[in-house]
């Protein structure tokens, strides 16, 4: 489309915002040839496709599967309700906040004791890609020792899923992570059946409802799940946080002095920045956006970061500000928050609770750990990706907390 950088070029990659600025206003529905696919980014289409029936999950059958296996990702229909709710409990208020919150703390501390007397710390490399891994392996109840393993298989599926140029060395390197996970993993589900604690692969196998049970594969897959859809996101969105008020000093300031603005700050960081820019789906019947028409079967690729800042939702859409009016700490990570950041409608993100506690937890311990920070050089945080999306680097200095109260 004229004026448009193509969605898989460099240009785009450099600054969607502003294409996506085109798209919205005068490209609202446009074909796509090469991923053959239609795309849409205005936030009444993509809430649209998430929220009507009439749409399924549409790539993931070679996006996710070939690595993963079968998730929940894929499934639809009954199907989808039956395995979505032999796992969802897991993921819910009081359980995650007794069980897991000490896990959430413990895994924050280890991290931070790495840095926190240096001064200095890039908070992506240093803090953010680990973070949620390390949570995930230990609430799975396994080995830590195996985090450096974890964290490679990690890398490489997140490698293949951003795969969008079909590099045949990341699919390759995907694909042997799937054989590898498989040998890691189903011994020890197998193990965990006969032997069950109280961790979350224990309750994942004792999981039940109406004779229907989950197969030693099905674990696994969800546990590769986990990995990449509660490992990459939350990642991504501690790093933006980060980003963003880092830019925005006295947002910092304000977020320092009150941090029941904590979910505030988050939120608006999902919409404003989000971890996922892009998801695909598919229309059962003939369908009609603001733009124009869809048949039945087509490829829908809904641009979550072009809907998040629609001026016919937000009101000043490019400004990152955690005093807007509508942000609710108390529904900052449930659907009615209104950004589309964790989808809407039957996937709604399953890990939002605990990312939640994720990010609670580990951003206040690194304000307390950094009284003063303050980026580490003039130029601003890089973001990279276009189907998922975060900063590269977020260099930050600060007076350790020894300094400050020896001085
Ligand atoms: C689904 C985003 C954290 C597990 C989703 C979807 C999005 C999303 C956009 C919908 C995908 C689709 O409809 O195609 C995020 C963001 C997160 C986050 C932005 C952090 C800020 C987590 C965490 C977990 C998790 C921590 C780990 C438990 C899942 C699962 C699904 C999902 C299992 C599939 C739900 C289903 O298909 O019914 N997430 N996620 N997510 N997320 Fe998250």
């Amino acid at each position: 489309t004229p004026g448009i950088p193509d969605i898989l070029s460099a240009e785009f990659n450099a600054d969607p915002y502003s294409a996506y600025r085109i798209m919205r206003s005068e490209a609202p529905l446009i074909w796509h040839e090469p991923m053959q696919s239609y795309i849409v980014s205005r936030y009444e289409d993509v809430q649209r496709a998430f929220k009507d029936e009439v749409f399924t999950t549409a790539n993931y059958d070679w996006q996710l599967e070939p690595v993963h296996g079968r998730t929940i990702l894929q499934l639809s229909g009954r199907e989808h309700a039956v395995r979505r709710a032999l796992v969802a409990p897991a993921f819910r208020g009081s359980e995650l906040r007794e069980k897991f919150r000490p896990v959430i703390e413990r895994n924050a501390r280890e991290l931070i004791d790495g840095f926190r007397d240096a001064g200095s710390v890039d908070l992506v490399s240093q803090f953010a890609t680990h973070f949620p891994i390390n949570v995930i392996v230990d609430m799975l109840g396994l080995d830590k020792g195996d985090h450096d393993r974890f964290h490679k298989w990690y890398t490489s599926i997140i490698a293949f899923l951003g795969n969008l140029s079909q590099d045949p060395g990341i699919a390759a390197d995907g694909l042997r992570t799937r054989e590898e996970f498989a040998e890691y993993m189903i011994p020890i589900i197998r193990e965990r059946r006969g032997n069950p604690g109280d961790d979350l692969l224990s309750v994942l196998c004792r999981a039940e409802i109406d004779g229907t049970s989950m197969s030693d594969e099905d674990i696994k897959a969800f546990c590769s799940l986990l990995l990449a859809a509660g490992g990459e996101t939350t990642d991504k969105a501690i790093a933006a946080m980060f980003a963003n008020l880092l830019a925005h000093p006295d947002q910092m300031e304000a977020v320092r002095g009150d941090r029941s603005m904590i979910p505030k700050a988050f939120a608006e960081t999902l919409r404003y920045t989000p971890p996922v820019h892009m998801i695909m789906r598919q229309p059962a019947e003939d369908v009609v956006f603001s733009g124009g028409e869809v048949p039945a079967g087509s490829t829908v690729t809904c641009l979550i970061g072009a809907a998040n800042r629609d001026p016919e939702r937000y009101a000043d859409p490019d400004s990152f500000n955690v005093f807007r009016d509508e942000l609710d700490a108390s529904t900052a990570f449930t659907a009615a928050a209104g950004h589309l950041a964790f989808a809407l409608g039957r996937h709604f993100c399953v890990g939002a609770l605990l990312a939640e506690n994720e990010v609670e937890i580990a951003s206040n311990m690194l304000l307390d750990a950094m009284p003063d920070a303050r980026p580490a050089d003039d130029h601003a945080a890089e973001d990279k990706g276009v189907f998922t999306r975060g900063p590269a680097r977020v260099p930050v200095v600060f007076t350790p907390r020894t300094t400050v109260s020896a001085g």
